[in-house]
C-alpha cells in the first residue's frame, strides 16, 4: 500500500514536472545544460550537451556573440561573417549614411572585402567560459555581516577573480554576475573583438518592413537582418581597426539549414537576454502591471499622439522623428502587452495564493517573515518609485531641456578646466566651441520645436495632476507660481530660451556660461535633476538594497519550497539557452494564428502610399516573375512563394534580438527578432498559451541577399545543410 502511494506520488510528480517543462519556459545556463539535455532530446534535439557548451572543444557557444551592448549575433562562415538584426545594426547603418549614400533607405552591400565599412566603438564578445565562483566570491563571509560589509567583500573578491581571469590574454574581459539574487555567483570570461565591419543591410523597406505598426505583432513580415564581419590581427587575436587586419577565423560557425520550418519543429535560441523578473512577489507584479505600466503608457500615448499629428503633416518632420518615434512606440507597445497579459493571467492573485502557501510552509523558519518584510518595504518604496518613473517619463523627455542641460554641463566642465590651467584657457574654449557645434548639429538636425513644446504642456500638466502633493518638487511648484500655468511656462521657456534658436546656440562661447546656467530650459532640467538626486534617489537606492537582500532569502526559500521545480536564473545579459518548438497561437477567441508567414503576405500589405509598407520595386518585380530560385517553397495550397517569418515557443527577452534559431541538428533555421505583444509579460510571467518569439526564416535572408541585393557571392562563404 505504502509503495503504491509512493509510486503514485512519483508519477504525479513526474507529470507535474513534465507539465512545467513542456511549457518551454526558461533561459538556461549553457554550462549547466547537461541538466536539461534529456528534456531537449526528448523534444527532438539531436546533439549532446558538449556540443552546446564546452571548454575543451569547439561548441555552438563559439558561434554566438554579444553584439554591441544589447543584441546577439551569430557566425555563419569560416571567414568571420556574422548575422544580427537590422534594428541591432541600425546605428551603424545610419552612421555610414548621408544624403548621397542613404544606406538606411537604399540598403548597403559590400561587393568586395575592401568595401566593408569599419565601425568605431562597435564590439562583439565571445564567451570563452563561465564558472561557478560562489565559493571564492563569498570567501571571508561570516554570518552576521551587514549588507554593506557583504557587498564590499563580494566586490573585492570579484575584482580579484576578474583580474586573474583576464591576465595575459588579448581582448579578454570578465565579469562576475550574481544569479538568483546573490545566492550564486558566476564568472563570465569573454574575448572582445573591436574591428567589426558592415557587410550588408537590406533597405529599411525590407529590414524594417511594417515599422511600428507591425512591431510586436503577428502576422509579421519584417526582413530584420544585417550582416557584419569580424576582423582580427594575423594571429586571429582581437585588434583595433587596421587595414592590415584579416577576417577572423571562428572556432565554430553555423551551417545554414535549407530543411525548412514546420509546425512542431524543435527550436533552440542561443543568446543574451537582458533582464527578467520571474521570481518577484505579487506586490512587485502589481506595481508593474497596475501602476507603473499604465502610467508610462498614458504619458507616451500623449507624446505619440502629438508626434503623429505633426509627422502626418510634413515629410520633413516625419523623417526627423521616425527614429525617436520608434523608440517611444516600442516600449509603449510592449508595456501594453505586458500589463494586459498579467491582468489576463491573474498573476497578482496567483502569486498571492502561492505566497500564502509559502508563508504557511515557512512559518517559524528563516523564511518566516520574508514576505511580510518585503511587503512593507514595497509600501515604502512605491511612492518614491512612482515619482521617479513619472519624472523620467515626463520632465525627463523634454528634448530642449535635456539638450540645454547637456550644453550647460559641458560649459561648466570647460570653465573649471580653464580655471585650473589658465594657460590652456584658449584651447579649452576652442574645444568647447567645437564640441558645442557638433552636439548642436546632431540635435537640431532631428528637432522640431512644436512637438517638443506641445509634449511639454501635455506631460507636465499630467505631472501636476498625478503627483501626490507630498512628492511635488519645489522646482515645479515654484515654476507654476511664477508662470501661472504650464502653458505659460511653456510659452516663456520655448519662447526665450537661447536653445530654441540654433543660430544663437552656435554663437555661444564660454563667456556665456552664466547666461547658459540661467536659461529657463537649463533651469527646468537642473531643477528636476537636483530634486531627484536629493529627495528621491537616496531613498530608492537604500530601499532597493534592502529589497534585493530580502529577495536573496526569498529566492532561496522558493527553491526549497518547490524542490522539484527546475529554476533558471533571471536574465542578466549573460548567455542562455531557450528551447521550444515552432507553434502558432490563439490571440483571441475564435482566432488562430498560423506559425509561418510568406512573401504573399508582404504583397498583401504592400502599399506605395504607406511608408511602412512600401516595398522596393525590385521585390515586386521578382514576385511577378516568380523567380525565387532555390528559395522557392510550395505550400499545401499549391502556391509557390518564399517563407518569411515564423513563431515559436522559446522564452526570450530584449537582448535576444539577433539570436540564432537553431534546429534539432544544430543548424541555423532563423534569426530571432521580436515577441508577440500578447506575450510580452514573459519578462515577469511566462504563459505557454500566448508567449511566442518571432524569427526571420533564414531562407528569406538568403533570398534577399541572393535575389534582391545581388550579393550572392556572400553565399559562397556559407555552408548549407538540409
Ligand atoms: N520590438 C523589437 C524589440 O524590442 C524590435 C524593435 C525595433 N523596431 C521598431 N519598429 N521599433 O526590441
Ligand atoms: N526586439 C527585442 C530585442 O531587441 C527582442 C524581444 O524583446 O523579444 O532584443
Amino acid at each position: 500500500m505504502k509503495t503504491t502511494i509512493a509510486a503514485a506520488a512519483a508519477v504525479a510528480m513526474m507529470f507535474c514536472t513534465q507539465v512545467q517543462m513542456s511549457a518551454d519556459e526558461g533561459m538556461w545556463l549553457p554550462s549547466l545544460i547537461s541538466e536539461r539535455i534529456e528534456d531537449m532530446q526528448s523534444k527532438g534535439f539531436r546533439l549532446d550537451a558538449e556540443e552546446i557548451y564546452s571548454v575543451n572543444q569547439a561548441s555552438l557557444k563559439d558561434a554566438v556573440v554579444l553584439f554591441g551592448r544589447g543584441c546577439t549575433g551569430e557566425l555563419i562562415s569560416a571567414e568571420g561573417l556574422l548575422l544580427t538584426n537590422h534594428h541591432c545594426g541600425y546605428a551603424q547603418i545610419q552612421k555610414h549614411s548621408s544624403v548621397e549614400h542613404d544606406y538606411l533607405r537604399d540598403g548597403f552591400w559590400a561587393m568586395t572585402r575592401d568595401e566593408e565599412l569599419p565601425n568605431e566603438g562597435l564590439t562583439v564578445s565571445f564567451l570563452e567560459r563561465m564558472d561557478d565562483v560562489t565559493g571564492q566570491v563569498l570567501e571571508g563571509y561570516t554570518e552576521g555581516m551587514t549588507a554593506m560589509q557583504r557587498d564590499s567583500l563580494v566586490k573585492a573578491n570579484s575584482n580579484a577573480l576578474i583580474d586573474k581571469a583576464v591576465a595575459g590574454g588579448k581582448g579578454l574581459k570578465a565579469t562576475v554576475e550574481s544569479l538568483y539574487y546573490g545566492n550564486q555567483y558566476f564568472l563570465f570570461l569573454y574575448r572582445e573583438y573591436s574591428d567589426i565591419r558592415l557587410v550588408g543591410a537590406p533597405p529599411s523597406s525590407i529590414g524594417k518592413f511594417g515599422g511600428d505598426t507591425d512591431n510586436w505583432m503577428w502576422p509579421r513580415h519584417t526582413g530584420d537582418f544585417s550582416i557584419f564581419r569580424i576582423y582580427a590581427d594575423r594571429n586571429n587575436d582581437p585588434a583595433p581597426y587596421s587595414p592590415d587586419n584579416v577576417p577572423y577565423t571562428p572556432k565554430k560557425f553555423f551551417r545554414i539549414s535549407l530543411g525548412g520550418v514546420r509546425e512542431g519543429d524543435f527550436t533552440f535560441i542561443y543568446g543574451f537576454p537582458g533582464s527578467t523578473r520571474e521570481y518577484i512577489m505579487s506586490r512587485g507584479v502589481r506595481y508593474i502591471s497596475e501602476i507603473s505600466d499604465p502610467m508610462k503608457i498614458g504619458l507616451r500615448t500623449l507624446r505619440l499622439g502629438i508626434q503623429k499629428k505633426y509627422m502626418a503633416g510634413s515629410q520633413d518632420v516625419r523623417i526627423k522623428y521616425s527614429s525617436k518615434n520608434a523608440g517611444v512606440a516600442n516600449a509603449w507597445k510592449k508595456w501594453q502587452g505586458e500589463s494586459g497579459g498579467i491582468r489576463r493571467l491573474g498573476t497578482v492573485a496567483a502569486k498571492q495564493e502561492y505566497e500564502k502557501r509559502f508563508s504557511e510552509w515557512a512559518a517559524g523558519s528563516e523564511y518566516g517573515d520574508v514576505l511580510v518584510r518585503l511587503d512593507s518595504l514595497y509600501t515604502e518604496l512605491e511612492p518614491y518609485m512612482y515619482a521617479l518613473e513619472y519624472c523620467i517619463e515626463s520632465a525627463g523627455t523634454v528634448e530642449l531641456c535635456n539638450f540645454a542641460a547637456r550644453i550647460a554641463g559641458m560649459a561648466g566642465a570647460a570653465g573649471k578646466d580653464s580655471v585650473q590651467d589658465p594657460e590652456k584657457a584658449d584651447s579649452v574654449a576652442a574645444a568647447f566651441r567645437e564640441a558645442l557645434a557638433k552636439a548642436a548639429r546632431a540635435f537640431y538636425k532631428d528637432y522640431y520645436l512644436p512637438i517638443d513644446k506641445e509634449s511639454f504642456i501635455a506631460v507636465m500638466n499630467s505631472f501636476g495632476r498625478d503627483i501626490d502633493p507630498g512628492f511635488m518638487p519645489g522646482c515645479f511648484t515654484d515654476g507654476l507660481a511664477r508662470y501661472g500655468s504650464v502653458e505659460e511656462w511653456a510659452d516663456t521657456l520655448f519662447g526665450i530660451s537661447i536653445f530654441s534658436d540654433s543660430t544663437r546656440v552656435l554663437d555661444l562661447t564660454l563667456a556665456d556660461t552664466a547666461a547658459i546656467a540661467d536659461d529657463p530650459a537649463v533651469r527646468f532640467a537642473v531643477g528636476f535633476r537636483e530634486w531627484r538626486d536629493s529627495d528621491i534617489y537616496p531613498v530608492c537606492r537604500k530601499l532597493d538594497k534592502e529589497i534585493g537582500l530580502l529577495y536573496r532569502t526569498y529566492m532561496k526559500g522558493q527553491m526549497e519550497f518547490d524542490p522539484e521545480k527546475p529554476f533558471y536564473p533571471d536574465a542578466n545579459l549573460t548567455l542562455r539557452v531557450a528551447y521550444g518548438k515552432v507553434s502558432g497561437y490563439s490571440p483571441a477567441d475564435g482566432v488562430w494564428y498560423m506559425p509561418v508567414s510568406t512573401l504573399e503576405g508582404i504583397m498583401e500589405k504592400d502599399d506605395p502610399e504607406i511608408f511602412d509598407y512600401n516595398i522596393p520595386q525590385r521585390l515586386r518585380d521578382i514576385h511577378v516573375s516568380g523567380d525565387y530560385g532555390r528559395w522557392a517553397v510550395t505550400g499545401s495550397d499549391g502556391v509557390t512563394t518564399v517563407p518569411v517569418c515564423f513563431l515559436a515557443t522559446n522564452h526570450t527577452s530584449g537582448g535576444n534580438s539577433g539570436s540564432p534559431v537553431i534546429n534539432a541538428d544544430g543548424n541555423l533555421m532563423g534569426i530571432n527578432f521580436d515577441r508577440v505583444w500578447e506575450g510580452t509579460m514573459s519578462d515577469i510571467v511566462f504563459d505557454p498559451a500566448y508567449c511566442r518569439n518571432i524569427s526571420l526564416d533564414i531562407r528569406y535572408v538568403m533570398f534577399i541577399i541572393d535575389k534582391v541585393a545581388g550579393a550572392g557571392h556572400l553565399l559562397d562563404e556559407m555552408v548549407f545543410a538540409d
